[in-house]
């Protein structure tokens, strides 16, 4: 038995169609009175759990799923003891650093030492200001990190920008980039090594599918 773990939110209606395309139907999570949380493909034998997306490598870690779609900005935030097969070329975004539109810094090094940077992402943003040499002070949120400069808690943000609109509907603009994000393929290693649930046809399939598109 083959296990996918899925995405919730972004990702999830991309996934989902990618699976169709190599032949399994999880389409049931869409439907929006489903409450499952867990469905079988209807002819074969594989099944996908929908978990949150920082989740995702959790369940593929431990080996209750085989295989699992994730953006890559969770795996550079939880470094993951997970096999990264694809890049799947949806869900694309990046992860920058934001202050107000109105503030004096145009750039990562002009922030004062030890001022603030909120984020979701306290790993990435760390890295992030170590490399740089810039000892700041992360606050951790859980969302909604665009109101720490605008209530003045931080001067900056480390987040995820994707279309930019929160960005500008809340006078933040982005001063630099850490990183660009898709979604990957990823699967647990030993699984991975050992073909459980035959899951080298599912990622030959996928891999062949990329190939295609680019
Ligand atoms: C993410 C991210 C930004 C927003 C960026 O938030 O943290 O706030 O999306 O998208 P955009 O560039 O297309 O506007 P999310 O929707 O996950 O909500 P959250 O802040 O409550 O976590």
């Amino acid at each position: 038995m083959l296990t996918v773990a899925l995405p919730k939110g972004e990702l999830l209606r991309n996934s989902i169609d990618l699976l169709q395309s190599v032949g399994l139907d999880f389409s049931a999570f869409l439907d929006s009175g489903n409450r499952q949380l867990q469905i079988p493909d209807t002819k074969f034998p594989a099944k996908a759990l929908l978990v949150r997306a920082q989740d995702v490598p959790v369940y593929v870690e431990y080996g209750q799923a085989q295989l699992g779609i994730v953006g890559y900005d969770v795996l550079q935030e939880k470094k993951p003891q997970v096999a990264q097969l694809v890049d799947l070329q949806f869900g694309y975004c990046r992860m920058s650093v934001a202050v107000k539109s109105t503030s004096p810094y145009k750039i990562p090094v002009d922030l004062p030492t030890h001022c603030r940077v909120a984020s979701k992402y306290v790993n990435c943003a760390r890295e992030y200001f170590q490399n740089l040499d810039l000892p700041v002070e992360i606050v951790p949120l859980s969302g909604s990190v665009e109101l720490g400069p605008i209530t003045g808690m931080s001067e900056a943000i480390v987040d995820i920008v994707s279309t930019g609109r929160t960005l500008r509907e809340n006078g933040l603009v982005e001063i630099s980039t850490l990183y660009e994000s898709t979604a990957r393929l990823i699967a647990h290693p030993l699984s991975y090594r050992l073909n459980t649930g035959n899951l080298q046809t599912i990622i030959t399939l996928m891999r062949k599918l990329m190939i295609t598109k680019t």
